[in-house]
C-alpha cells in the first residue's frame, strides 16, 4: 500500500510540525493541513513564512521549502479527508471541565467531531492515525463510531504517538529516539496499515528507531512517557527544597545523581515547575483511567507528581511575598519570561500563570516581558483562571517589549522562563535602576549567584 495523500486534521503545535517535516522529507505524498480556525490557517498560509502560528527554531524554512508543493494548509476539512489515503487526527484534548471525570479525564469531543466527520466524508477505504495524545482503548471507540456510522468504508486505526518537545520540535522529528507505531497486529489488514505508516518514517527514521506495537501498548507508551518525564522533574524539585533547608545545591546533587548511567543526566533541571501542554494534563488522564479501573494506589502515586509540581510553584510565589518583608502589596514584581519553557511562544500551563495569579492575590503590580508571548495571550492565560474581574488584571499587569524597562523601579525582578538572552543582560544596569535593596529570584537557575552578589543583588535561587 502506497500512501498518496495525507490529511492531518489540527494545524497546532503537532499537527503543524509534524505534517511540514513529512511533506519534506517524502516530496511525493501530497500533504493538506486542515483546522476548523481559519485564522490560525490564514497564518499558516502567510506570504511571509515567518508569519506562521507556532513559533519552532527551523520550521518557517521547513514550510517555506514545502508549502504549495506537496503541503497545504486548508480550512476545507471534507474535501481533504475524501482526497486523502491516510487520515491524522491532531485535535487538542484537553482536561475535561464538566461532568464526570471532570478536572482529570480527557475531553475527547474533538476526537468524536473528527472520527463522525470522517465517517460521513469518506467513500473509500482509509487509514485513520491517532496523533494526539489518547486514554489507552480510545482506538476502540473510534473504530466503533467509523464502522457504525460509515458508508460501508473499511477504517484502519493506528495510534502514533508524538514525543516531540516544544522548542525543539523540528530536531526531534528529524531525528527521534524511536518512532512508535500501534495497530491491529493480528489481522493482515493491521498490519499493511503498519507497514504504510512505518514506509513513510522510513523515508529518514533508521528501521531500528521504528517501534511497532499493539494498539493499547502504543496508546499507553505515549502517557507512561510523559508521567516518567514529569516525574523525574517533580523528583528533582521536592529535593530542590531540602537543598534550600540543608545547604545542599540542586544542581550539584543533579550532577552527581545524574552521573550514574542507570538514571541519566536529563531532565533533572530544578524549576519553577514543569508547565506545558501535556505533562499534567496526560498524568491527570493516567490517574484517572487507574481510578476507573480501582487502582487507588497507582492512582494516588502518580497524582503526587502533580501535587509536588503546585507546591514548587506556590512556593516560589510564597518565598518572593516573604522575602519582601511579608508583602507585596501595590509593589512592582518584574517577570521576565512567561512561556512554560524557553524557545516556543506556547505559554500552556506555564508555572508564570500560577506564580502572577498568586501574587495578584497579594496584591502585587507585575511587569512582564518575554521575547515571544504577546500581551494579548498573557491576559488570555490570567483570565482563563477567572480569580478576579478581567478589568482588575488589566489595571494590575502590564507587558513590555524591553526588559530594561520592566526591571526598571522595581522591587524585585523573577526569572520565570530560562531564555538564553536573559543570562546576556546588562545586570549591572537593571541594579542601578531597581528599589533597594534590589531583590532578584531565579526560577529556573540560569544566573550565576556569586556574579549577581557581587553586583549587590539580594540573591534567590530554586534549590540552593
Ligand atoms: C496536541 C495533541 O493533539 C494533544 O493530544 C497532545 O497531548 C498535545 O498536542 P496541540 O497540537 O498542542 O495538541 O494542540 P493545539 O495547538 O491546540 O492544536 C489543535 C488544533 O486542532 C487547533 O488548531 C484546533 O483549532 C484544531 N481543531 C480542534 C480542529 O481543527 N477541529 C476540532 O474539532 C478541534
Ligand atoms: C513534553 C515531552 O517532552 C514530549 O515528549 C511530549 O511529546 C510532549 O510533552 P514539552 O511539554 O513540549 O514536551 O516540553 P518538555 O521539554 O518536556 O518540558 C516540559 C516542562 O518541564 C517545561 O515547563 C520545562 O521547563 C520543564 N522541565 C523540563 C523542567 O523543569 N526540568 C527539566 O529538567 C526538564
Amino acid at each position: 500500500m502506497r500512501i498518496k495523500n495525507i490529511c492531518c486534521i489540527g494545524a497546532g503545535y503537532v499537527g503543524g510540525p509534524t505534517m511540514a517535516v513529512i511533506a519534506q522529507k517524502c516530496p511525493e505524498i501530497n500533504v493538506t493541513v486542515v483546522d476548523i480556525n481559519e485564522k490560525r490557517i490564514a497564518a499558516w498560509n502567510d506570504q511571509n513564512v515567518k508569519n506562521i502560528p507556532i513559533y519552532e527554531p527551523g520550521l518557517s524554512q521547513i514550510v517555506g521549502e514545502a508549502r504549495d508543493r506537496n503541503l497545504y494548509f486548508s480550512t476545507d476539512i471534507d474535501s481533504a479527508i475524501d482526497k486523502a489515503d491516510m487520515i491524522f487526527i491532531s485535535v487538542n484534548t484537553p482536561t475535561k471541565t464538566y461532568g464526570i471525570g471532570k478536572g482529570m479525564a480527557a475531553d475527547l469531543k474533538y476526537i468524536e467531531l473528527c472520527a463522525r466527520q470522517i465517517a460521513r466524508v469518506a467513500k473509500d477505504d482509509k487509514i485513520v492515525v491517532e496523533k494526539s495524545t489518547l486514554p489507552v482503548r480510545t482506538a476502540q471507540a473510534l473504530k466503533n463510531i467509523l464502522d457504525n456510522t460509515g458508508n460501508g468504508v473499511n477504517y484502519q486505526i493506528l495510534s502514533n504517538p508524538e514525543f516531540l518537545a516544544e522548542g525543539t520540535a523540528v530536531e526531534d522529528l528529524m531525528d527521534p529516539d524511536r518512532v512508535l507505531i500501534g495497530g491491529d497486529i493480528d489481522t493482515e489488514e493491521g498490519k499493511e496499515a503498519m507497514q504504510a505508516l512505518v514506509d513513510i518514517y522510513s523515508h529518514w527514521v533508521p528501521a531500528e528507531r521504528i517501534l511497532t506495537t499493539n494498539v493499547w501498548s502504543s496508546e499507553l507508551s505515549k502517557l507512561t512517557a510523559n508521567a516518567f518525564l514529569a516525574q523525574r522533574v517533580s523528583s528533582i524539585n521536592a529535593m530542590s527544597e531540602l537543598c534550600e533547608k540543608t545547604g545542599a545545591d540542586v544542581n550539584e546533587v543533579a550532577k552527581a545523581v545524574g552521573m550514574d548511567s542507570r538514571i541519566g543526566s536529563k531532565f533533572l533541571k530544578s524549576s519553577v515547575g514543569f508547565g506545558g501542554s501535556c505533562f499534567q494534563k496526560d498524568i491527570l488522564n493516567l490517574v484517572y483511567i487507574a481510578k476507573s479501573f480501582g487502582l487507588e494506589e497507582v492512582a494516588d502515586y502518580w497524582e503526587q507528581v502533580i501535587i509536588m509540581n503546585d507546591h514548587q510553584k506556590k512556593r516560589f510565589a510564597v518565598n518572593i511575598v516573604k522575602t519582601l518583608f511579608n508583602t507585596v502589596s501595590g509593589k512592582k514584581i518584574a517577570f521576565l519570561g512567561w512561556a512554560f519553557k524557553k524557545d516556543t511562544n506556547d505559554t500552556r500551563e506555564s508555572a508564570a500563570i500560577y506564580v502572577a495569579d498568586y501574587l495578584l492575590n497579594e496584591q502585587a503590580e507585575i511587569v512582564i516581558y518575554d521575547p515571544k508571548v504577546t500581551e494579548e495571550q498573557v491576559f488570555a492565560d490570567l483570565d482563563y483562571l477567572s480569580s478576579r474581574p478581567e478589568e482588575e488584571n488589566r489595571k494590575r499587569v502590564t507587558v513590555l517589549n524591553n526588559p530594561y524597562d520592566v526591571c526598571k523601579d522595581s522591587h524585585a525582578v523573577a526569572i520565570l522562563t530560562e531564555w538564553d538572552e536573559f543570562e546576556d543582560l546588562d545586570w549591572k544596569a537593571i541594579y542601578n535602576n531597581m528599589l533597594k535593596p534590589a531583590f532578584l529570584f531565579d526560577g529556573r537557575r540560569l544566573l550565576e549567584r556569586k556574579k549577581k552578589e557581587e553586583i549587590g543583588f539580594e540573591f534567590y535561587a530554586i534549590g540552593s
